[in-house]
Protein backbone atom coordinates (compact mmCIF):
# COMPACT_ATOMS: atom_id res chain seq x y z
CA UNK A 1 0.00 0.00 0.00
CA UNK A 2 1.39 3.33 -0.74
CA UNK A 3 2.51 5.17 2.14
CA UNK A 4 -0.11 8.61 2.46
CA UNK A 5 -3.62 5.73 2.55
CA UNK A 6 -1.78 3.63 5.06
CA UNK A 7 -0.86 6.74 7.12
CA UNK A 8 -4.25 7.94 7.08
CA UNK A 9 -5.72 4.36 7.51
CA UNK A 10 -3.81 4.09 10.55
CA UNK A 11 -4.53 7.56 11.85
CA UNK A 12 -8.38 6.93 11.82
CA UNK A 13 -8.48 3.26 13.35
CA UNK A 14 -7.84 2.23 16.80
CA UNK A 15 -4.53 1.93 18.37
CA UNK A 16 -2.14 -1.13 18.76
CA UNK A 17 -2.20 -1.78 22.25
CA UNK A 18 1.29 -1.49 24.07
CA UNK A 19 1.85 -5.54 24.28
CA UNK A 20 1.29 -6.21 20.60
CA UNK A 21 3.91 -3.15 19.84
CA UNK A 22 6.06 -4.69 21.96
CA UNK A 23 5.80 -7.87 20.14
CA UNK A 24 6.20 -6.36 16.73
CA UNK A 25 9.20 -3.85 18.03
CA UNK A 26 11.27 -7.56 19.98
CA UNK A 27 10.09 -9.60 16.83
CA UNK A 28 11.82 -7.19 14.51
CA UNK A 29 14.90 -6.92 16.99
CA UNK A 30 15.28 -10.73 17.83
CA UNK A 31 14.29 -13.08 14.53
CA UNK A 32 15.16 -13.43 10.99
CA UNK A 33 11.74 -12.56 8.41
CA UNK A 34 10.61 -10.33 10.96
CA UNK A 35 8.25 -9.45 7.96
CA UNK A 36 6.35 -12.56 8.74
CA UNK A 37 4.50 -10.93 11.51
CA UNK A 38 0.88 -9.59 11.01
CA UNK A 39 1.11 -6.08 12.34
CA UNK A 40 -1.37 -3.71 13.37
CA UNK A 41 -3.82 -3.32 10.58
CA UNK A 42 -4.28 -6.53 9.69
CA UNK A 43 -3.97 -8.29 13.53
CA UNK A 44 -7.00 -5.47 14.25
CA UNK A 45 -8.93 -6.75 10.81
CA UNK A 46 -8.39 -10.02 12.58
CA UNK A 47 -9.75 -9.48 16.13
CA UNK A 48 -12.95 -8.09 14.69
CA UNK A 49 -13.44 -10.97 12.61
CA UNK A 50 -12.72 -13.33 14.59
CA UNK A 51 -15.48 -11.58 17.51
CA UNK A 52 -17.89 -11.42 14.20
CA UNK A 53 -17.58 -15.13 13.70
CA UNK A 54 -17.60 -15.59 17.37
CA UNK A 55 -15.94 -18.83 17.53
CA UNK A 56 -15.70 -21.73 19.76
CA UNK A 57 -13.01 -23.54 17.86
CA UNK A 58 -10.09 -21.56 16.10
CA UNK A 59 -7.04 -23.20 14.24
CA UNK A 60 -3.90 -21.19 13.30
CA UNK A 61 -1.49 -22.89 10.88
CA UNK A 62 2.16 -20.86 11.84
CA UNK A 63 2.50 -19.12 15.02
CA UNK A 64 5.76 -17.56 14.38
CA UNK A 65 6.07 -15.13 17.44
CA UNK A 66 2.56 -15.39 18.57
CA UNK A 67 0.87 -11.63 17.07
CA UNK A 68 -1.87 -13.06 14.78
CA UNK A 69 -2.73 -15.89 17.55
CA UNK A 70 -2.92 -13.25 20.58
CA UNK A 71 -5.27 -10.61 18.02
CA UNK A 72 -7.63 -13.67 17.66
CA UNK A 73 -7.80 -14.51 21.02
CA UNK A 74 -8.76 -11.00 21.70
CA UNK A 75 -12.01 -11.42 19.56
CA UNK A 76 -12.60 -14.65 21.42
CA UNK A 77 -14.94 -15.35 24.26
CA UNK A 78 -13.86 -17.21 27.70
CA UNK A 79 -14.24 -21.06 27.43
CA UNK A 80 -13.41 -21.37 23.71
CA UNK A 81 -10.01 -22.31 22.20
CA UNK A 82 -7.38 -21.48 19.45
CA UNK A 83 -5.03 -24.13 18.83
CA UNK A 84 -1.81 -22.87 16.90
CA UNK A 85 0.48 -24.80 15.04
CA UNK A 86 4.22 -23.85 14.44
CA UNK A 87 7.16 -26.37 13.30
CA UNK A 88 9.95 -24.11 14.66
CA UNK A 89 10.26 -25.32 18.22
CA UNK A 90 12.66 -22.79 19.22
CA UNK A 91 9.86 -19.95 19.03
CA UNK A 92 7.07 -21.77 21.59
CA UNK A 93 8.72 -19.58 24.59
CA UNK A 94 8.57 -16.33 23.26
CA UNK A 95 5.16 -16.52 22.12
CA UNK A 96 4.03 -18.11 25.18
CA UNK A 97 5.09 -15.14 26.95
CA UNK A 98 3.85 -12.85 25.34
CA UNK A 99 0.31 -14.88 25.18
CA UNK A 100 0.59 -14.39 28.85
CA UNK A 101 1.37 -11.01 28.85
CA UNK A 102 -1.64 -10.41 26.61
CA UNK A 103 -3.78 -11.93 29.21
CA UNK A 104 -5.08 -14.84 26.50
CA UNK A 105 -2.89 -18.03 27.31
CA UNK A 106 -6.32 -19.64 28.89
CA UNK A 107 -7.47 -19.97 25.29
CA UNK A 108 -4.34 -20.53 23.21
CA UNK A 109 -3.06 -24.34 23.37
CA UNK A 110 0.30 -24.48 21.31
CA UNK A 111 1.04 -27.10 18.97
CA UNK A 112 4.95 -27.95 18.22
CA UNK A 113 5.42 -29.54 15.00
CA UNK A 114 4.18 -29.58 10.86
CA UNK A 115 0.54 -29.16 10.08
CA UNK A 116 0.59 -32.10 8.42
CA UNK A 117 1.82 -34.84 10.89
CA UNK A 118 0.00 -33.05 13.99
CA UNK A 119 -3.88 -32.43 12.03
CA UNK A 120 -4.88 -36.25 12.10
CA UNK A 121 -5.02 -36.41 15.77
CA UNK A 122 -7.12 -33.51 16.13
CA UNK A 123 -10.80 -34.77 16.24
CA UNK A 124 -12.77 -31.59 16.28
CA UNK A 125 -14.92 -29.32 13.99
CA UNK A 126 -13.23 -25.59 13.35
CA UNK A 127 -15.38 -22.80 13.15
CA UNK A 128 -12.36 -20.33 11.75
CA UNK A 129 -8.93 -21.98 10.32
CA UNK A 130 -5.97 -19.35 9.71
CA UNK A 131 -3.69 -20.61 7.37
CA UNK A 132 -0.44 -18.65 7.86
CA UNK A 133 2.47 -21.41 7.07
CA UNK A 134 4.73 -21.75 3.95
CA UNK A 135 3.05 -20.21 1.16
CA UNK A 136 4.21 -23.62 -0.89
CA UNK A 137 2.13 -25.36 1.34
CA UNK A 138 -1.09 -23.98 0.91
CA UNK A 139 -3.05 -26.03 -1.15
CA UNK A 140 -1.59 -29.07 0.99
CA UNK A 141 -3.19 -27.64 4.50
CA UNK A 142 -6.41 -26.74 2.34
CA UNK A 143 -7.05 -30.39 1.48
CA UNK A 144 -5.80 -31.76 5.05
CA UNK A 145 -7.99 -29.16 7.13
CA UNK A 146 -11.21 -28.46 5.37
CA UNK A 147 -13.24 -31.46 6.44
CA UNK A 148 -12.30 -30.74 10.14
CA UNK A 149 -14.31 -26.97 9.09
CA UNK A 150 -17.87 -26.95 10.05
CA UNK A 151 -20.06 -26.09 7.56
CA UNK A 152 -20.85 -22.42 7.83
CA UNK A 153 -17.22 -22.56 9.06
CA UNK A 154 -14.23 -19.66 8.11
CA UNK A 155 -10.59 -19.86 6.53
CA UNK A 156 -8.96 -17.40 5.95
CA UNK A 157 -5.62 -18.13 4.00
CA UNK A 158 -2.28 -15.16 4.30
CA UNK A 159 -0.49 -13.74 1.76
CA UNK A 160 -2.61 -14.11 -1.36
CA UNK A 161 -1.54 -11.77 -3.35
CA UNK A 162 2.36 -12.48 -2.26
CA UNK A 163 3.75 -8.78 -3.07
CA UNK A 164 1.59 -8.62 -6.49
CA UNK A 165 3.85 -11.92 -8.06
CA UNK A 166 0.62 -13.72 -8.32
CA UNK A 167 -0.07 -11.53 -11.34
CA UNK A 168 2.79 -13.06 -13.17
CA UNK A 169 1.48 -16.37 -13.96
CA UNK A 170 5.20 -17.22 -15.55
CA UNK A 171 6.82 -16.46 -12.30
CA UNK A 172 9.14 -18.43 -11.04
CA UNK A 173 9.40 -18.19 -7.14
CA UNK A 174 8.10 -21.02 -5.71
CA UNK A 175 6.32 -19.21 -2.92
CA UNK A 176 4.51 -17.13 -5.76
CA UNK A 177 3.71 -20.66 -7.45
CA UNK A 178 2.51 -21.93 -4.36
CA UNK A 179 -0.28 -19.10 -3.92
CA UNK A 180 -0.81 -19.20 -7.21
CA UNK A 181 -2.09 -22.79 -7.26
CA UNK A 182 -4.25 -22.28 -3.88
CA UNK A 183 -5.66 -19.56 -5.42
CA UNK A 184 -6.51 -21.66 -8.93
CA UNK A 185 -7.54 -24.39 -6.67
CA UNK A 186 -10.28 -22.43 -4.43
CA UNK A 187 -11.61 -20.58 -7.64
CA UNK A 188 -12.57 -24.16 -8.94
CA UNK A 189 -13.86 -26.11 -5.42
CA UNK A 190 -18.20 -25.89 -5.59
CA UNK A 191 -18.78 -26.74 -1.24
CA UNK A 192 -17.09 -22.76 -0.74
CA UNK A 193 -17.86 -18.91 -1.62
CA UNK A 194 -14.62 -17.23 -1.47
CA UNK A 195 -13.68 -13.43 -1.35
CA UNK A 196 -10.03 -12.17 -2.17
CA UNK A 197 -9.70 -8.19 0.27
CA UNK A 198 -6.74 -6.09 -0.44
CA UNK A 199 -5.67 -6.18 3.06
CA UNK A 200 -1.72 -6.08 3.80
CA UNK A 201 -0.72 -8.50 1.35
CA UNK A 202 -3.99 -10.06 0.30
CA UNK A 203 -6.01 -11.96 2.63
CA UNK A 204 -8.40 -14.58 1.16
CA UNK A 205 -11.46 -15.31 3.31
CA UNK A 206 -13.60 -18.85 2.53
CA UNK A 207 -16.61 -19.89 3.73
CA UNK A 208 -17.80 -23.42 3.90
CA UNK A 209 -20.89 -23.99 2.40
C1 LIG B 1 4.24 -16.08 8.22
S1 LIG B 1 4.79 -16.86 9.66
C2 LIG B 1 3.36 -16.78 10.71
C3 LIG B 1 3.08 -15.38 11.20
C4 LIG B 1 2.04 -15.28 12.28
N1 LIG B 1 0.82 -15.98 11.92
C5 LIG B 1 1.73 -13.83 12.52
O1 LIG B 1 0.88 -13.28 11.80
O2 LIG B 1 2.34 -13.19 13.39
C6 LIG B 1 4.81 -18.54 9.16
C7 LIG B 1 5.20 -19.54 10.23
O3 LIG B 1 4.73 -20.82 9.81
C8 LIG B 1 5.66 -21.81 10.24
N2 LIG B 1 5.45 -22.99 9.39
C9 LIG B 1 5.85 -23.17 8.11
N3 LIG B 1 5.43 -24.35 7.63
C10 LIG B 1 4.73 -24.95 8.65
C11 LIG B 1 4.05 -26.19 8.77
N4 LIG B 1 4.00 -27.06 7.75
N5 LIG B 1 3.44 -26.48 9.94
C12 LIG B 1 3.50 -25.61 10.99
N6 LIG B 1 4.15 -24.40 10.93
C13 LIG B 1 4.75 -24.08 9.77
C14 LIG B 1 7.01 -21.13 10.09
O4 LIG B 1 7.99 -21.74 10.92
C15 LIG B 1 6.70 -19.67 10.47
O5 LIG B 1 7.01 -19.40 11.82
Amino acid sequence: MEREPEKYILDHSSPEDPVLEDLYRQTHLRFVNPNMVSGHLQGKFLEMITRMINPLNVLEIGTFTGYSAICMARGMKPGTQLTTIEMNDELADFARSYFIKAGVESLIIQVTGRLQDVIKSMDREFDLVFIDGDKREYTEYYRLVIDKVRAGGYLIADNVLFGGKVFDKDTSDPQARGIIEFNEMISRQTNIENLILPVRDGLMLIRKL
